[in-house]
């Protein structure tokens, strides 16, 4: 059954070579699904070659994991791991079908990053953002061809999360958007397509969420305790832990847009440090260094 507002499959391009703009948690999480399950090339770039080796090492350490664990057969980990390759240069777009970025969740930086693919990339080339909060519309803007750019938006943990929020801007053609949901299938995601507002739908309940457990904090209750109040209500994850894993920064910085959006529908905490000073410090320093910079 084709999902709501998705156009005929039969309007999808192949996808032959995949690229990832950044080399940060998201974008190096992106690389290694792409390549386990499109089983193409996918091609990661960073401002610098230590960001990209770090990103690459990022996927081959996940392949190991895999393998170690019984997940994938030995030809497939050699094989994805051979598939993901880094660069500092967005020319190693040049044959690429599809590019997705997942740099710095700033609108001015997103929108400079298309305008470099444009000059690099084939006029058909897909053109993906996987921003969390800001307008893709505003993204098509300008661009020579608009009709490339889809929001694609995916989840942290990338690999175990099943949802896909698609995003049409007003000029996204039929083959680009049917592309994206065929593609999404090929990575075993549930893809559905949401409207261009801020956020779009999940990360506004989410972070309706983690701003009432903040703002509880704010108010006086532990850290530790607005925490673990909400965790046997069945989430699978208490906030703050969710919060370190997507990097407290990043949770701040989308906190701070929906803010900017919708006013005091999202609380944004100025106790950034006291909460780390109550005690959650533990929990953020227990997480991976890496979820903690903004990818
Ligand atoms: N990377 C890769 N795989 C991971 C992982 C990670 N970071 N974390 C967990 N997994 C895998 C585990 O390896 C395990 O796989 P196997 O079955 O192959 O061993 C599987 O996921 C289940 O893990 P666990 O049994 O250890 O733990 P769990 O049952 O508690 O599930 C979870 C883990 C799926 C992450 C679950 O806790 C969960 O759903 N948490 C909420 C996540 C969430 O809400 N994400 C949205 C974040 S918002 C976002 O992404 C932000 C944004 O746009 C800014």
């Amino acid at each position: 059954k084709r999902p709501a507002g998705a156009p005929d499959a039969k309007l999808a391009r192949p996808i032959q070579k995949v690229g990832v703009v950044g080399a940060g948690l998201m974008a190096s999480q992106l690389a290694l699904l792409f390549a386990r399950q499109l089983k193409v090339p996918v091609v990661m770039t960073d401002i610098d070659q230590s960001r990209v080796d770090k990103g690459v090492a990022y996927v081959r350490g996940e392949v190991d994991k895999l393998l170690a664990k019984g997940r994938i057969s030995t030809d497939a980990a050699n094989r994805t791991k051979a598939l993901v390759t880094g660069s500092v240069s967005k020319a190693a777009f040049g044959d690429a079908d599809f590019v997705i970025e997942a740099v710095f969740e700033e609108l001015a930086v997103k929108q400079q990053v298309f305008a470099e693919l444009e000059s690099v990339v084939t006029p058909e080339c897909i053109l993906a953002t996987n921003t969390s909060s800001l307008s893709v519309t505003a993204m098509a803007e300008g661009l020579e061809h608009p009709e490339r750019v889809v929001g694609f938006h995916f989840f942290n943990p990338v690999a175990v999360m099943p949802l896909v929020e698609v995003v049409r801007a007003p000029l996204t053609d039929d083959a680009v958007l049917a592309t994206a949901f065929v593609l999404a299938k090929s990575l075993k995601k549930t893809a559905v397509l949401v409207k261009d507002a801020a956020a779009f739908v999940v990360n506004r309940v989410l972070l309706r969420l983690m701003g009432e457990v903040t703002a509880a904090f704010d108010e006086g209750t532990p850290a530790e305790v607005a925490d673990s109040a909400l965790k046997p209500l069945g989430l699978p994850m208490s906030p703050f832990t969710l919060a370190s894993m997507v990097g407290l920064p990043v949770a701040q910085h989308v906190a701070e847009s929906l803010h900017a959006s919708f006013g005091n529908r999202f609380h944004v905490s100025a106790n950034q440090q006291a909460l780390i000073d109550a005690g959650v410090k533990g929990l953020w320093a227990q997480t991976d260094e890496r979820s903690q910079e903004i990818p």
